[in-house]
Formats: structure tokens, sequence, C-alpha cells
């Protein structure tokens, strides 16, 4: 099988990783994009596979903030699939998440990755809900005066955030991209000093909300969480198209429960494939036990 090395990425595995994921998603792969950034982060741990001498995978370990824990960027080079090397890179990713003590661990993947899905429920990880990918283009147009959310707004802005039930089905999770993040008030705070949050306001009350912020691994404008009535939730979704383009993005992106999908069709966004993703965490016991030292869960396949 060959000499198979999971290590800490260098520099000089750039040219590997960017010439093998140009074969993955026929060339849509965002790794290359973000490579040089993830060198520089300076908590988790970007990872590569290294099969007798040749960088053939990736994985990241990203810390969201003290506690949460994202993991990204599993890939492995097509000519060297099915031979156990994902099960390498997330054995050696659950071994560094251990020294990091964190709450809860996530990733998101397409619903149809079974590869991705199996692995992460071999190893504890819950599914924890679905939602519907849909892109736009951002657009010139006016805004209503009020839409746009400000300090002042925070406190009714998590107000409505408790009651909303698209929050609570992205179980208080910011779509940030192909990155869930859990919306707390400080996160909340920086969307709306980035000019991220629009709302609908009716009787001095906030009756409805969209917020957004560039995404992390790209340039588009993510759409992070929206709620209101059906006709608010496409107005919104308007909105948010109007003030992406004052902000100078073009390309817009959305992941949101499947019942608000045909609402943001209904304001000019579309459906891509693969238009489906799935969000999965390690969590409470299941957590514990993965990252107790001799714990329970072991990796099957593992090459050590
Ligand atoms: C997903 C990916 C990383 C898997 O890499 P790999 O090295 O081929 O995976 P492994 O050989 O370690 O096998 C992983 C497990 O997934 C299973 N698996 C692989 N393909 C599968 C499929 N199509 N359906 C069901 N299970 C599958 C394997 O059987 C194995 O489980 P097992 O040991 O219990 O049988 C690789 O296919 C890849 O890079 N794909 C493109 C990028 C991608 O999808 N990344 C994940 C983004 S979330």
């Amino acid at each position: 099988m060959g000499k198979l090395i999971i290590r800490e990425a260098r520099p000089s595995d750039r040219k590997a990783v960017v010439s093998f994921s140009a074969k993955i998603w026929e060339g849509h792969d965002y790794l290359p994009r973000v490579w040089d950034q993830w060198l520089e982060e300076p908590f988790g741990a970007l990872l590569v596979a290294e099969l007798d001498g040749r960088t053939v995978g990736t994985n990241k370990v990203t810390v969201l903030a003290p506690g949460e824990v994202w993991l990204e960027g599993l890939r492995v080079d097509p000519l060297q699939q099915s031979k156990g090397i994902a099960w390498a890179l997330n054995q050696r990713a659950m071994e560094i998440v251990k020294k990091l003590k964190p709450t809860t661990v996530r990733f998101s993947t397409v619903f149809d990755n079974q590869a991705s899905r199996h692995m992460g429920e071999q190893g504890g990880f819950r599914f924890l809900f679905p939602c519907r990918r849909l892109l736009a283009q951002s657009k010139k147009g006016d805004l209503p005066r009020e839409a746009q959310g400000g300090m002042e707004d925070v406190d009714k802005i998590l107000a409505l955030l408790e009651k909303s039930s698209n929050f609570r089905q992205m179980k208080g999770l910011f779509a940030w991209g192909w990155i869930f993040k859990a919306l707390d008030r400080p996160f909340v705070e920086r969307v709306v000093a980035e000019g991220g949050a629009l709302v609908a306001r009716s009787l001095g009350k906030i009756s409805g909300l969209a917020l957004f912020l560039k995404q992390r691994h790209g340039p588009k404008a993510a759409l992070g969480v929206i709620d209101g009535d059906d006709r608010t939730i496409t107005a919104l979704a308007g909105q948010f198209r109007i003030a992406a383009e004052r902000l100078g993005f073009r390309e817009l992106i959305s992941m949101v429960p499947e019942s608000s999908a045909p609402l943001l069709l209904a304001a000019g966004f579309r459906l891509e494939e693969p238009t489906r993703v799935v969000v999965y965490e390690l969590s409470g016991e299941t957590l514990e036990r993965a990252v107790r030292v001799g714990g329970d869960i072991t990796i099957p396949g593992s090459w050590e």
C-alpha cells in the first residue's frame, strides 16, 4: 500500500494540492483559493496526507470560536481514493480536536456525499439539519430607509431570533457559506457593524430579519439567517440582493430551511446543484467519549 504519513501542511504542498483539487468537483473546488490563508491560521490545524512522498490529501481543523470547532477541507486525490486515506486524515484531525477540548465539533457536506456522511456517523457525529443552497446575483435598487438594522436593534434582533422558526431549524447556526457558526450576541454585533442586518419593522418591533456577512472562503455575500412571514422573507431576500450590491458584492449564497427555498426563488434566487446540504455535530456525551483518551470510538480502516 505504500508509506502514508499524516502531517502538518507546508507551503511546498501547494502545487500538489492545486493539481489534485483541479480534478475534484470539475475544478470548482475552493481549496486553492483559501490554501495560503489556511496555512497562516494560528489555531487548529491544516493537515496533509503524504503517500510515498507525494501529497495526496488534505484536512482542516478550524477553530471558529473558543470551544467551537469546524472540520473542513477533506480531500483525497481521485487517483488515491478508496485506500483509507480520508479515514487516516480524520483520525489525526480528531486527535487534534481532543487537545482543543471543544464543546462542539461540526461539519457540513452535500446530501449525496455518502463517504463524508458515513465517516461522520461512524465517528459519532449526529445529523443536525438539512438545508437548501440557493445562489443569486446582487442587483441595483432602492432600500427602504428603515430596513438597515443598527446597533440599537441588536436586542430586538436577538429577541426575534429566539422566536424564529428558521433559526430553530438551523439549530441556532449562521450559514456562513459552507460554514455554520453559532450565532451569539458578539456575532450579531459583527454582522450589524458590517452592514449586514436587514430588518422588517412593524409597530416599533422587528417582525422579520435577514443577516448576511462576507463568506469566509470567498467573495460572496452569505445569507446567514432569514425569517419573517412568507411575504416578508421574499421582500428581505430582495433587499439582501440590493444591500449586497451597495456593499460591493456581485455573487450571493444562501443556505435556508427547505420551506424558505420557494420564498427566495420568488426573489430571484436560483437553486444550483448540489443544492441539498446537511450539517453534522459532535457534542455532549458522544463528544466526551470521542475525545476521552482511550475512548471507545475507533476509526475503522485506520492506517495507524
Ligand atoms: C470523500 C473523500 C475524502 C473520501 O476519501 P477516501 O480516501 O477515498 O476515503 P476512504 O478510503 O478513507 O474511505 C472512507 C469511507 O467512506 C466510504 N465510502 C467511500 N465512498 C463511498 C460511497 N460512495 N458511498 C458510501 N460510502 C463510501 C468508504 O467505504 C469508507 O468507509 P468504510 O471504511 O467504513 O468502508 C474523497 O472521496 C474525496 O476527496 N472526495 C471529493 C471531495 C469531498 O467530497 N470531500 C468531502 C467534503 S465534505
